[in-house]
């Protein structure tokens, strides 16, 4: 997979790719992470991205032709499947659009920053506007960085363990169940004894319910019920 994303802090892209997962999974070449800085496609010596909205109003607007130029070079390069743009009212991630984009070849990702980007660059270029929550951000860059780190991990081969995604919270609208490591006895507080049964059917069937409990109590919205 190869992931080009537009903006203009590369700056503060950058370090999320440089540790870890996403470190390793960039390293074992299972994804290719390019960062485009936007400013690097306009033509003005002040290197104008920005400009104030027509019809008035505060906030400056992102100019529609550095973008097309970034875009358009890239295009011209390889095909995309999808053009995605970060922005408070996009659809919000979850674990289904990241289980979707994990299985794409090439994808841009546009960081958005001000009031956001002139709507002509959404109607022309963007396939997919996805937010990271309902709250507004300074920019698009850490919401594409959770993006990519969402997306990334589900890459085959990514995490050392294949099973380790599929039991994630979410994936089968159920939050993760509660998990113990050593010590069995800490401090008189307890790890629950099925876990030590050698039962494998009888400690799955107690994952589900826990699942399913903590859930309900939690996030019964995903369940349909
Ligand atoms: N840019 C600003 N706020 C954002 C959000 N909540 N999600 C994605 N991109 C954003």
């Amino acid at each position: 997979m190869r992931i080009d994303i537009i903006t203009v802090l590369p700056e503060l892209l950058k370090s999320p790719f440089e540790a870890s997962i996403l470190k390793r999974a960039i390293e074992a070449e299972l994804v290719e992470v390019h960062f485009h800085n936007l400013r690097d496609f306009t033509t003005d010596n002040y290197k104008t991205i920005d400009d104030y909205q027509f019809g008035g109003g505060a906030g400056m607007v992102m100019m529609v032709e550095p973008i097309d130029k970034c875009i358009t070079k890239l295009k011209s390069e390889r095909d995309y499947d999808e053009v995605i743009y970060m922005t408070p009212d996009g659809e919000t991630l979850n674990q289904g659009i990241a289980n979707q984009l994990s299985l794409k070849e090439n994808i841009i990702i546009l960081c958005g920053h001000y009031k956001g980007v002139d709507q002509r660059v959404r109607d022309h270029f963007i396939t997919r506007e996805i937010s990271i929550g309902d709250y507004v951000l300074s920019g698009g860059e850490l919401g594409a960085a959770v993006l990519c780190d969402a997306v990334i991990r589900l890459i085959p081969g990514v995490l050392g363990n294949e099973t380790s995604a599929l039991t994630d919270s979410f994936q089968d609208n159920l939050l993760a169940p509660p998990i113990y490591t050593r010590p069995r006895d800490y401090k008189g507080w307890q790890v629950p004894e099925v876990l030590f049964s050698g039962n494998f059917p009888e400690i799955e069937k107690w994952r589900e319910e826990k699942a399913y409990e903590h859930t309900k109590k939690r996030r019964p919205d995903l369940l349909n019920e």
